[in-house]
């Protein structure tokens, strides 16, 4: 273990979703810790940026195509040799809207992008690493897969992807691949700040819904996608992990007044006049 956490020497990780946000820390945070990173993005400007940065690979996918991860993965395995880690963190979000106001295509949009998208990248790759006897996937869906919100395609997406998580963890398992998911919480990305940006997202009510009562940095999400990819989660699988800031345990507390706020800290107990 190094001040950056356990070693990836020897692994080859393949980031979708990897030219910003949680991917983009995912990448860097992989890159950091010794690992060769593969830069999957169809942004493929940003992502040889990135990669060029971490001395990565860049790669382009569209990872709706159905051919898209399929191709990617028989172009990877001449280039870097067989994927051991895949981090799936591709995805695009929505505007808070009744549903009669959700356009249908935005949802088709949603569901192959991150539903199928996902399911893509996990068939193509999971499928060599199984064949292989190890591998280690992690999926980024949303604590709004696990509460009601008015985003009404993205929640039952999101809420898709824990259950393809946990089907494919049982179906690889015995082959030595693991399958785990993160549920990030809301997260200061490019994706957030174009939320906020527009209006569709409040900062301060995301920062007060929260028992921490801030965002999670993208970095947050990368040291729990690198903690559930690594050895450290070796006897770990199937499992979803909320980084969200503790958001969801504070609902309820709505009933009772809200959270408390901030204890004064023994400091200021003891200068105070
Ligand atoms: N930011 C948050 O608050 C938050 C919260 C929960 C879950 N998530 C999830 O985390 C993941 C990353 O989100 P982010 O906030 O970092 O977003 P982001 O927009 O910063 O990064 C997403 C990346 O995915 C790429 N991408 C989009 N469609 C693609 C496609 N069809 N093929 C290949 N690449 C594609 C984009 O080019 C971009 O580089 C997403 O799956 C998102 O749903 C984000």
């Amino acid at each position: 273990m190094s001040e950056l956490g356990a070693s990836m020497n020897g692994t080859v990780a393949l980031v979708t979703g990897g030219a910003s946000g949680i991917g983009e820390a995912t990448a860097r945070l992989f890159s950091a810790r010794g690992a060769t990173v593969v830069v999957a993005d169809i942004d493929e400007l940003r992502a040889a940026s990135v990669a060029a940065e971490i001395g990565g690979i860049s790669a382009h996918i569209n990872v709706a195509e159905p051919d898209g991860a399929e191709n990617l993965a028989l172009r990877l395995d001449d280039l870097v040799g067989p994927v051991t880690v895949l981090v799936t963190s591709a995805g695009i979000t929505q505007p808070p809207t009744p549903p009669e106001a959700l356009d249908v295509e935005l949802w088709d949009r949603i569901m192959d992008v991150d539903v199928r998208g996902t399911w893509l990248c996990a068939a193509a790759f999971g499928t060599r690493m199984a064949s292989r006897g190890a591998g280690s996937i992690v999926t980024v869906a949303s604590v709004t897969a696990m509460r009601s919100t008015p985003l009404h395609a993205y929640g039952p997406g999101k809420a898709a992807l824990i259950t393809l998580t946990a089907n494919l963890a049982a179906e690889w398992g015995a082959s030595g691949v693991r399958v785990n998911c993160v549920a990030p919480g809301y997260t200061m990305t490019p994706a957030m700040a174009a939320l906020i940006d527009s209006g569709a997202r409040d900062p301060a009510l995301m920062e007060s819904a929260s028992a921490l009562g801030r965002l999670v940095p993208a970095e947050d999400v990368a040291l729990a996608i690198a903690f559930l990819s690594g050895r450290e989660a070796a006897s770990i699988t199937g499992v979803v992990l909320p980084v969200d800031a503790g958001w969801l345990v504070t609902p309820t507390w709505s009933t009772y007044g809200g959270i408390p706020g901030a204890r004064p800290t023994s400091h200021e107990k003891e200068t105070r006049p």
